[in-house]
């Protein structure tokens, strides 16, 4: 266990893309990434998201605006759903936009108790804004876990899900700061190298630790 995160993040380190989201600990700008990368690819969501953020700099401005403005400008993107949560849930942190100093919570049970917000956003927010110990699990992570620790796990099933998250809980590391960089090497491993359609384990820098691959 202490090996693979180990190897995970010092593959990150070197192999991690510069992707826009991951420069920032803006709470509002990591919510905005998370969501639109929540059904869409990320060569989509780059353009989209700095056009977005140019709109709307803050979750006060969201909050003050109709919610037919900030569709238009999910527009594109599709699953309008996230749009109309995000500006419902800018409105509650923002006291209906009386607030413009406003945050998000850093914890994730206070997360999830927001408009749209399930349990992958609210780990999402807690460790990639607040750099907090919060663990979470996306059809990536589910993936790349499910191979390395527990091959014959059925992911679609309750009780699947709850051994997932547990282990996910179990492989943070000691730190807030180096919880960033695991949670964000976990989604990069499973988007580059753990795939759906094929596990690169040629390349895979946690082939040595993986249940998987020593199956064969
Ligand atoms: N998909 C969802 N969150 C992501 C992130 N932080 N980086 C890359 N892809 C993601």
């Amino acid at each position: 266990m202490r090996r693979f995160g180990t190897l995970l993040r010092r593959w990150f380190r070197a192999n991690g893309r510069d992707l826009p989201w991951r420069k920032t600990r803006d709470p509002y700008r990591i919510l905005v990434s998370e969501l639109m990368l929540q059904q869409t690819q990320v060569s989509r969501v780059v353009p989209k998201y700095a056009e977005f953020l140019e709109t709307f700099p803050t979750l006060h401005d969201i909050a003050r605006a109709r919610p037919k403005r900030v569709t238009e400008a999910w527009s594109g993107l599709g699953y309008y759903a996230r749009a109309r949560n995000l500006h419902a849930l800018a409105k509650v942190v923002t006291d209906r936009g009386r607030n413009p100093y406003a945050t998000l919570p850093p914890d994730a049970v206070s997360l999830r108790e927001l408009p749209g917000v399930g349990a992958y956003t609210a780990g999402a927010v807690s460790s990639f804004a607040y750099e907090r110990r919060a663990e979470l699990v996306d059809t990536n992570v589910a993936r790349v876990l499910k191979r390395v620790f527990a091959p014959d796990l059925v992911i679609k099933s309750t009780s699947g899900q709850k051994r997932l998250w547990a282990v996910a809980r179990e492989l943070l590391p000691r730190t807030g700061k180096a919880t960033w960089t695991h949670n964000q090497a976990l989604m990069e491993l499973g988007a580059l190298v753990c795939t759906a359609r094929v596990a690169h384990c040629e390349v895979c820098p946690v082939r040595t630790v993986c249940a998987t691959f020593a199956a064969s």
